[in-house]
């Protein structure tokens, strides 16, 4: 594996677009940026790296990949006991530790895709986050041994794409901290509410609003309750 290493990178996601196969990982981003257009703060201590992959998967299977990605991350994270919210984020005590950010490369039905991971290692969290973020500062663990476990666990996930994505899927459930729970699901102009009760086959969120099912493939949530 081919890992490209930067001091400081605006985005280790615009860099990762460049090259197809190659894993991206700078201890700071001069522009890091979050889903829905946001910033991502990346001071040195925390981890931010990119995974570019040659096409592989069609764009419906792409929110199985995203799904795929918080399942590597959260069991490399087993020692925080973190949970996934849905679609990808990692929380450890109720908190986000990790947010996932996959973009497509080109537009061809089977595109190439750039996977971005930011995790809160033992960066400082800024002071209008706390409430909703936290890093892993009181467990102890490096960079290093985190990055070489999420590299691991991801590829011997992504390998078993699309074909055995079943057994994943259960272990995003096992695995998960929305299930169950009342949410609100921003998505564009829509909004959903209603208790999140399952992942189907293709990887949506299936949404039990008044009785009336709702399949949601990517969104925001917010926990009501
Ligand atoms: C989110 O909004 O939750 C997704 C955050 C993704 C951040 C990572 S850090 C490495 C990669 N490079 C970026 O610019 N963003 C992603």
């Amino acid at each position: 594996l081919e890992v490209h290493h930067y001091s400081s990178i605006d985005s280790t996601n615009e860099k990762a677009k460049e090259k197809q196969g190659i894993v991206v990982i700078a201890d700071r981003q001069t522009a890091g940026r979050g889903r829905r257009g946001r910033r991502w703060y990346s001071e040195e201590g925390g981890l931010y790296f990119s995974i570019s992959l040659p096409p592989h998967l069609n764009m419906e299977d792409l929110p199985k990949l995203t799904l795929t990605t918080g399942v590597a991350v959260c069991e490399a994270l087993s020692f925080a006991n973190a949970k996934l919210k849905w679609p990808n984020d990692v929380l450890v005590g109720g908190k986000k530790v990790c947010g996932v950010l996959c973009e497509v490369v080109g537009e061809a039905e089977s595109p190439a895709v750039v996977v971005g991971i930011g995790i809160n290692v033992t960066n400082p969290i800024p002071d209008e986050l706390k409430d909703i973020a936290t890093n892993l500062l009181e467990f102890g663990v490096g960079r290093k041994e985190i990055f070489e476990k999420v590299v691991g666990n991801f590829f011997r996930l992504y390998r078993k794409l699309p074909s055995d994505w079943e057994e994943i899927r259960q272990r995003w459930k096992e695995l998960s901290d929305t299930l169950g729970r009342i949410v609100e699901i921003r998505v564009a102009e829509r909004l959903y509410r209603g208790i999140a009760v399952d992942i189907d086959e293709s990887g949506a969120l299936i949404l039990d609003s008044n009785g009336k099912v709702e399949r949601i493939f990517s969104g925001e949530c917010f926990y009501l309750q």
